[in-house]
């Protein structure tokens, strides 16, 4: 057994036994490694913040529980058919979706997620940067590899969305609103932000990468001073701390629930799904993409997902991509301190 995979072990022997001590003989037995291999984890442990009492002739005990991602802790008793069917969990990496995308290029099986407690170069849409500081929230990336022309890649967005959003409901019994076409609010401040990346030919996609950056818990003061757009932490709207590891399960099932519905009946019901949650029709927004700027007011969203924006002269717009601020976002209440 790797060191890896028997502190996974011994956490979750700990685990199962709540609290109440477990001789060192058992867990050496229970894992099928030395004595001195179960000590040498128990002090990594201890390095990574878990409190673990030792009491000689006793054995040991969890006191201290510290909110990490583990791959067994986020595995165990999932239930998910495709979504988290294998997970890589980091501590701290580059970007989720940079090495999803690797992923993707080697023979990695679809419904692999990439996890970082902290991301050193946490990717943006648009070619920004996603402040990703560690303990906090939530970065993964999912690898998908749906038999689809790339025409069908934009509808996964809408998948992300939804499944965030729902996962935010369940989490905090708050009622979040997505933005058009990736991002999900609450009180109208980003909590979420999804980027979805593609590697296809013309007619059939090789891999789509589904990165979702969630703001779990971090606090006023660890948001970057420049954001483009009022962002908050669930957090900071709940008002307590969020377990990252019943988030991230929560959002790994509502990911497999939508990838199954949307390979038995479509995109239809994903698109109806996330249509609850956005509240823009009949708003005024401005829509900026790259160096262009519309302004009109939302009539829904197209059977693919098009934003249909009313121009000032009455036209319907089908809007492909771009950046939507809703036109009285000046008048947000600001982010709740935390
Ligand atoms: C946005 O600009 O709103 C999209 C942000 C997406 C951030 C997530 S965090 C996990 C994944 N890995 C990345 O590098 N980016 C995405």
């Amino acid at each position: 057994m790797k060191g890896k995979d028997t502190r996974e072990g011994l956490l979750t022997l700990l685990r199962e036994h709540r609290g109440a001590f477990v001789s060192g003989e058992s867990i050496s037995r229970r894992l099928g490694v030395s004595r001195s291999a179960v000590w040498k984890q128990i002090a990594q442990l201890r390095g990574a913040g878990f409190e673990v009492e030792a009491v000689p002739s006793r054995g040991y005990r969890l006191l201290l529980n510290p909110d990490l991602l583990l791959a067994a802790e986020i595995a165990a008793g999932l239930g998910t058919r495709c979504i988290g069917r294998e997970l890589q969990c980091h501590d701290s990496i580059d970007s989720t979706n940079l090495r999803a995308w690797h992923c993707g290029e080697t023979d990695v099986a679809e419904g692999t997620v990439v996890i970082a407690d902290e991301q050193s170069a946490g990717k943006g849409r648009m070619g920004r940067t996603w402040t990703s500081p560690p303990g906090v929230n939530l970065y993964l990336s999912v690898l998908l590899r749906p038999d689809l022309a790339p025409r069908h890649a934009p509808q996964f967005t809408f998948l992300s969305a939804l499944a965030v959003a729902r996962a935010v409901e369940a989490m905090s019994g708050l009622r979040p609103t997505v933005k058009w076409p990736n991002d999900v609010l609450l009180r109208g401040h980003k909590v979420a932000g999804l980027l979805n990346e593609m590697s296809a030919e013309t007619e059939h996609i090789h891999f789509l990468v589904l990165g979702i950056g969630v703001n779990l818990n971090m606090t006023t003061a660890q948001f970057p001073a420049n954001l483009r757009y009022p962002a908050t932490s669930l957090a900071q709207e709940k008002g307590s701390a969020v377990s990252r590891l019943a988030f991230c399960r929560a959002l790994l099932r509502e990911l497999d629930d939508l990838y199954t519905l949307f390979h038995e009946r479509g995109f239809a019901p994903i698109r109806e799904g996330w249509e609850g949650y956005f509240d823009l029709v009949g708003h005024g927004v401005a829509v900026e993409d790259g160096g262009s700027r519309l302004t009109g007011e939302v009539t829904g969203i197209d059977t693919d997902g098009a934003l249909l924006l009313r121009l000032p002269g009455g036209e319907i717009e089908r809007i492909l991509s771009g950046d939507v601020r809703p036109l009285a976002a000046a008048a947000l209440p600001p982010a709740r301190g935390f």
